[in-house]
């Protein structure tokens, strides 16, 4: 009846063809296999090599120690790994509790094309670092997969964990774009300028609409990110040495003040979202220049700009900007990638021909203190088990095949 309705109104074969492929698409897209949620337990008899935390973080008290003008990366590490007593603190207004009942901590990312074991690894970490109870992750597909329980990498995953944990969706311009009156015109700027880099542009849209954290797919989730999720302000974080926002990781509050006024700007810009324009459209209608001490406490107070090392602890080596003793001490945004040792990896073992990497290298090892790790593109290299990044695959699977607990000392229960 529906359907007779419908075709004596539209009248017309090709659009009535294109709507059913528009619900198929949509439905191949929405069935979630209807697995419960998983059953996160603590191990009574494992001794969690960290404890989840329970409050927000002190932005001023983290910077004291990880400010890059006065401290080393190393430094800031360990006092983000070993002091949490004194920069976790009680929110002044109360948080969110950690329960069904409570909405959760959400995370975007954004891929374009078929879900690799690259994407499926920052999904792991999400998994094998959040607290499960209260987080959740969009995925943001572009001519990607229609059948992601075959996806030979995430496939699993997408069995156990979706909608509850991660939801896969796709990713409709249109749609987002025609949600919100402050993207008037956007089909005019789109059709002038082909090379609006999407991705720079789709963080701001989904952020600015649900709200959340949106980490781009190189970047692994080390650390419960609760306390820095909470704490109530937008942030991003440093370009290297440079004094640019990076916004491979970028919170923003849905419809905020920030976020507004962040797009309202880009759409004079062509639509220009490159994270190097960020700093100047928060500071635009102010007549600051771009880089005196109250410029940047305006563009901190929009958008906190936090430093290198919580995000991506080797970059400023990498970029020999500071001569780094790393755990691990590698060099180069290549190593993480490298079955062999690296000279200098492990400064504290003599005798480093006695071991395997495998031997040495442990997940729990990785950048401690760091909340995320920014591995910087290298999507075509090779995922090899006794690599940094192997390691770590193994870890997170044997999380998530109920094998081994997690950092925090949990197993998944099934
Ligand atoms: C966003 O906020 C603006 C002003 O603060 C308000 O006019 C608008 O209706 C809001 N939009 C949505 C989608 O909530
Ligand atoms: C801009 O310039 C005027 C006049 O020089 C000054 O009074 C004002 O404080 C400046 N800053 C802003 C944010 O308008
Ligand atoms: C990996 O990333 C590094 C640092 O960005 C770059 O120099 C190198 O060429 C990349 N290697 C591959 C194989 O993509
Ligand atoms: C769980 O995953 C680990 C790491 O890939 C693997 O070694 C182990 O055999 C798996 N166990 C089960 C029961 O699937």
């Amino acid at each position: 009846m529906v359907s007779n309705k419908l075709t004596s109104i539209l009248n017309k074969k090709s659009l009535l063809t294109i709507i059913c492929l528009i619900i198929l698409f949509d439905l191949l897209y929405t069935i979630y296999s209807d697995s419960p949620p998983v059953n996160v337990l603590e191990a009574p008899d494992v001794v969690p090599s960290q404890q989840r935390p329970n409050g927000i973080l002190n932005t001023d008290q983290v910077m004291k120690y990880c400010d890059m003008k006065f401290n080393l990366v190393e430094n800031c590490l360990e006092y983000l790994d070993t002091k949490e007593d004194e920069y976790i603190i009680n929110p002044s207004s109360p948080i969110p509790e950690c329960n069904e009942n409570e909405p959760p901590m959400l995370f975007h990312v954004f891929w374009r094309g078929m879900i690799t074991d690259k994407l499926t690894l920052q999904m792991k970490s999400f998994l094998y670092t959040q607290p499960l109870a209260c987080s959740k992750l969009y995925v943001w597909l572009q001519n990607s997969d229609t059948d992601i329980d075959m996806n030979p990498f995430a496939g699993f995953i997408y069995k156990k964990f979706s909608p509850k944990n991660i939801e896969f969706k796709k990713w409709d311009t249109e749609e987002q774009l025609n949600s919100d009156p402050i993207y008037n015109g956007w089909e005019a700027i789109m059709s002038g300028h082909s090379s609006v880099a999407f991705s720079d542009l789709v963080r701001f849209v989904v952020l600015n609409r649900y709200g959340g954290m949106y980490m781009d797919g190189d970047v692994l989730f080390l650390r419960d990110m609760r306390p820095l999720y909470h704490s109530g302000i937008d942030f991003s974080y440093k370009w290297s040495f440079k004094t640019e926002y990076n916004t491979a990781v970028l919170r923003l509050h849905a419809n905020g003040t920030t976020s507004r006024k962040i797009i309202s700007q880009a759409m004079k810009e062509k639509m220009n979202f490159h994270p190097f324009q960020i700093k100047k459209y928060l500071l635009a209608d102010t007549n600051l220049s771009l880089d005196s001490p109250t410029t940047k406490s305006i563009y901190n107070s929009a958008l906190y700009m936090y430093s290198v090392p919580l995000f991506d602890p080797l970059w400023l080596k990498n970029d020999r900007r500071q001569k780094n003793v790393l755990s691990p001490n590698l060099n180069g945004m290549d190593d993480v990638w490298d079955p062999n040792f690296i000279p200098g990896e492990f400064p504290n073992i003599k005798n480093i021909n006695d071991y395997s990497p495998l031997d040495l290298r442990k997940a729990d090892n990785f950048f401690r203190g760091a909340f995320a790790y920014h591995w910087h593109n290298n999507w075509s290299r090779e995922l090899i088990p006794s690599c940094w990044m192997g390691v770590i695959n193994t870890a997170y699977d044997s999380f998530i095949n109920g094998t081994q607990t997690n950092i925090y000392g949990e197993y998944i229960k099934y």
